[in-house]
């Protein structure tokens, strides 16, 4: 199946704004197709960014049934724009429509549907240090249908906004807080897709914190309580010793991050040792207090690598490096950014240039 590609006169486009908040301002363009039980997916196009139009009915809007992607186009020295292992994101959203009952898509329709946005949008990418074109694949169910069960028609779209940092504390450490009470996802549930409910049901508890100062959630295990898990936006690692880098296993109720993966083959390669482990909250809490775990840091698309400085549990805050960014996140992040940015060589083949 071929993409048409309707450009929208040069006249009629916009600008990519200076100040990039995140997620924000969209880009001109937008790719959609659709899919209808019997036909498959057809009618791919590019064309101009609009508003959907669905029937108040759809399934989406009742039941959930959605994915989403995170991805990112970087601008490069060269002026040429690349993508970041964009075979994982494309493998990641075809496992979560499996999980949610829905149909998955062409591989290689979504990387030329991908290669032909970006590259119609390329001034959308910004130059700026730390800033790129955010990519937001999604499919969502669109059968106007109120009994429960699996839709029957669905869109996939991709839209595009160019990102600066995630957080307001830019490369400052964040706080997180650890929730006690509520949980984010059940093995056999569907913490492991990146689906719209999960980032939902962890709203109520990321309004509360953020009024007390925190920045994100850290999730532990909902069955005991007791495992760390992930945070809202993204996995995260502890630091011991300055050299070994641990994160959670993953359990079948996190997300795989596609910057975890990465973190966990980088860091061998810059010197550090790496684990996947089952991390008991309370170990982490003591080690930290006991000065074993130098730092701790998120890691995701949106949030890149992310210092967190500050832990709180049971109303008992833990100070994690002074507070201060430490040097095994800022040689990953460094490490990181720079095969990301282009500005250093690429060893595991993780770049994807667009002609
Ligand atoms: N965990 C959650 C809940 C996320 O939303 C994200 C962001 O996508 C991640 C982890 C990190 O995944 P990735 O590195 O693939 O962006
Ligand atoms: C990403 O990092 O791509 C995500 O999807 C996280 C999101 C909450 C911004």
């Amino acid at each position: 199946m071929s993409i048409t590609v309707n450009p929208i006169p040069e006249n009629e486009r916009g600008s990519c704004p200076k100040e990039l908040a995140f997620g924000a301002a969209f880009a001109d363009h937008m790719f959609t197709q659709l899919y209808d039980d019997g036909l498959g997916w057809h009618d791919a196009v590019i064309g101009r960014f609009h508003d959907l139009k669905l029937s108040p009915a759809a399934a989406v809007l009742h039941y959930g049934q959605e994915i989403f992607e995170g991805m990112k186009a970087y601008r490069r020295p060269d002026g040429k724009v690349s993508f970041f292992r964009p075979d994982a994101n494309i493998k990641r959203f075809n496992r979560s429509a499996a999980r949610m009952v829905m149909p998955e898509v062409d591989e290689a329709v979504h990387l030329e549907a991908l290669e032909k946005l970006i590259s119609l949008d390329q001034k959308w990418v910004p130059s700026e240090p730390g800033s790129s074109l955010y990519i937001r694949p999604t499919m969502i169910a669109t059968s106007p249908k109120l009994g429960l069960g699996a839709a029957k028609a669905y869109m996939h779209f991709i839209i595009t906004s160019p990102v600066g940092p995630y957080f307001k504390e830019g490369l400052n450490p964040v706080s997180v807080y650890i929730s006690d009470k509520y949980r984010r996802a059940v093995v056999g549930g569907v913490g492991e897709a990146k689906t719209g409910g999960n980032y939902a049901a962890s709203l109520l508890v990321s309004e509360d914190v953020a009024s007390k100062g925190y920045t994100q959630v850290l999730w532990l295990d909902a069955v005991e309580g007791r495992y760390a898990e992930e945070v809202g936006a993204m996995n995260v690692c502890f630091v011991y010793g300055g050299e070994r880098v641990v994160t959670p296993s993953l359990s079948g109720s996190i997300l795989p991050g596609i910057t975890r993966d990465s973190v966990l083959k980088l860091a061998p390669h810059i010197g550090f040792e790496v684990e996947e482990a089952r991390l008991d909250v309370n170990t982490i809490l003591a080690d930290i207090k006991a000065g074993k775990i130098t730092e701790v840091f998120g890691c995701g698309t949106a949030a890149v690598i992310s210092p967190i400085g500050r832990l709180c549990f049971k109303g008992e805050d833990y100070i994690i490096n002074d507070n201060k960014a430490g040097p095994v996140a800022k040689k990953l992040y460094d490490s990181l950014t720079g095969i990301q940015y282009g500005t250093a060589e690429d060893p595991f083949n993780w770049v994807h240039v667009i002609d």
